[in-house]
């Protein structure tokens, strides 16, 4: 325990509100400038604190988690919060070292750290996938006693506190804080600052989840190797201490693998861009003999058997075997199929959920295994109330868990935590692969689990095309002139294929409750092909549209074509019905993933 001699006042700064601080998919974000900028974080954590204490959140006297991706002007604003945080009462503040945890680890921190003294939330200070520095952007989410994201109802009274916030308060001469190491801060008036290892809540849990033994066998298998990309990102600490340390992979395994405040910049392959996907994990997809289409090139060094790669935050994950990429949708139905080879599943699962325009190669798998399966809006908030069921918070419903989700945006997870999280999903596969390599004697890969997948339950071909940084406007009379049609196309013909229905999708949460409009453009076809638009809720600047194309081939179909082939057809229908190319200008995607 370090003791701080420091003048705990509380200053009140008068402020006034500013414009547009309202959270969307996942937190806040803007241009890092925009958040330096006078107030601009002070106001929107101020209005945080007050909507917790408004909602009779234990602030007084309890512990908080801040850290964050280790973003570019992440170190400064975590000093802030912490001075604000103590200034709204606070007794303890928790953070990581380095002030880094990723987004799953702080969920871990949350729910699982210091028994008796659990928190009530943490300050997570990430933009995710987001280029950091500060010319790009940087961004803040509140989770809370859960770990998962604040809900609809709590987000709509902070972005309420920010239009009419008049002050904020920060005790502003508790001096920096060396957060570089684990320490204890004694800063007097029961108030401390806890530094810890960013890794030991998070590996504490996952080692509940699987067998890690089992796993380092895989490992140690001598035709079994390994890459994991961690693009600069937060994931580095973790992969490291887990991956080569824990389970005894070659050191080198883990690429990429120190935190960098841009995530490499534009320098790097990637441009920043830490996003795990054929586009962006541009080192990793070439390694495993991959060309962005996904296609098999040559390659002169050898080619490892498994990869994976994390964003900035580490709650995405894409998982590869060589010249082999396993598409996010299907990631999930197969660890959903496979899920009896996971310890933490042993008892069997209860109930599983995909986001709307995730493929349902999910809904087949839960169908045949007699499991719930719930389609929910894109973000992971709409899956915490289901993996929340059955326990205090709603101790009357039914519960669905032990339960696993997943997104077609590369993210994968399941109730150990409330945040979708890119190490789990990697210890999931190759934990299935384990199992799998142990039963047959042979070294089994993600392509020969996708491939009997796809001969037991079929193959739904998919593809998303994003449009970025389009106009705003533009695209939102796009949605607007598709909306308008909902409901009347039922019965045309499109490229010879018949419209079953097209609507708006709507979400009723099935534990509280509540209602979600709005939730994007669904085309479904008489063979169960979709079509499906949506704008993003995670940018910055302009508006990215994101396309969503699937078309399903039976399990005595063919089963091995180029997925971004067959969708091209529903890609043309899917312009025509709306008309993109004329309203945005864009001839292609930038992405297709
Ligand atoms: C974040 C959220 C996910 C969401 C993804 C894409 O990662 O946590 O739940 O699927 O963003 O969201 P967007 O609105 O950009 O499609
Ligand atoms: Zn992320």
């Amino acid at each position: 325990m370090a003791k701080v001699d420091c003048d705990l006042s509380v200053s009140t700064v008068p402020t006034a509100p500013i414009a547009g601080q309202k959270p969307g998919t996942s937190g806040l974000r803007k241009k890092t400038k925009e958040f330096m900028s006078a107030n601009y974080l002070a106001n929107y954590v101020q209005s945080v604190f007050n909507t917790l204490i408004e909602m009779k959140t234990p602030v007084q006297g309890g512990t908080l988690v801040v850290s964050g991706d280790g973003r570019f002007w992440n170190p400064e604003a975590i000093q802030i919060i912490i001075k604000m945080a103590f200034a709204a009462g606070v007794g303890r503040v928790w953070c990581g070292t380095g002030g880094l945890l990723s987004t799953p680890a702080m969920s871990a921190v949350i729910r699982a750290r210091g028994k008796g003294f659990e928190s009530f939330g943490g300050f997570i200070c990430s933009a995710s996938h987001n280029p950091g520095g500060i010319n790009d952007d940087y961004g803040i989410k509140y989770n809370c006693e859960n770990g998962g994201p604040s809900p609809e109802k709590m987000t709509d009274l902070m972005v309420e506190w920010t239009a009419k916030i008049a002050e904020y308060k920060i005790c502003d001469k508790i001096p920096d804080l060396d957060l570089s190491k684990p320490i204890t801060y004694d800063l007097g008036d029961g108030k401390s600052v806890e530094v810890f290892d960013c890794v030991e809540d998070h590996l504490a849990v996952l080692k509940t989840c699987f067998d890690f033994d089992s796993i380092r066998g895989l490992i140690s298998h001598p035709d079994f190797s390994m890459t994991y990309d961690c693009m600069s990102g937060v994931q580095g600490p973790y992969a490291i201490k887990i991956v080569e340390g824990e389970l005894g992979a070659a050191a080198g395994s883990c690429k990429n693998a120190v935190p960098l405040p841009d995530f490499g910049g534009p320098e790097s392959a990637w441009h920043g861009h830490a996003d795990p996907n054929l586009t962006y994990a541009v080192e990793l997809v070439r390694d495993m003999g991959l060309n962005k289409e996904g296609l098999p090139i040559a390659s002169d060094k050898p080619i490892p058997k498994f990869g994976a790669a994390a964003d900035g935050d580490a709650d995405r994950n894409m998982i590869l075997s060589s010249q082999f990429f396993v598409s996010p949708s299907d990631s999930l139905a197969m660890i959903v199929a496979n899920s009896d080879l996971i310890p933490q599943f042993k008892d069997g699962l209860k109930g599983c959920a995909r986001s709307m325009p995730t493929s349902g190669a999910l809904d087949i798998v839960a169908k045949k295994k007699g499991i719930e399966c719930f389609e929910v809006p894109t973000g992971w908030k709409f899956f915490g109330n289901l993996m929340d069921s059955g326990t205090h918070y709603f101790p009357d419903k039914k519960t669905y868990t032990p339960f696993i989700c997943g997104e077609e945006s590369f993210g994968t997870g399941a109730d150990h935590v409330r945040e979708k999280d890119g190490m789990w999903a990697v210890l999931a596969w190759l934990q299935i692969l384990a199992k799998k390599t142990e039963k047959s004697g042979k070294l089994v890969t993600c392509e020969d689990v996708a491939n009997e997948h796809w001969k037991e339950y079929g193959r739904n071909y998919y593809a998303r095309y994003d449009y970025e940084g389009v106009d705003k406007a533009k695209s939102e009379e796009m949605m607007k002139m598709m909306s308008d049609k909902a409901g009347s196309l039922a019965g045309q013909e499109f490229g010879g294929m018949k419209m079953k229905t097209n609507d708006i999708f709507e979400y009723v949460d099935p534990v509280d409750g509540s209602v979600s409009k709005n939730q994007g453009i669904r085309y479904i076809f008489e063979d169960g092909s979709r079509i499906i638009f949506r704008l993003s809720g995670t940018g910055v600047a302009g508006a990215t549209v994101r396309l969503y194309l699937e078309k399903y081939e039976a399990a005595d179909g063919s089963l091995n074509q180029h997925q971004f082939e067959v969708v091209k057809p529903l890609a043309a229908i899917a312009l025509e019905l709306s008309q993109l190319q004329t309203y945005t200008g864009r001839e292609t995607p930038t992405v297709i993933t």
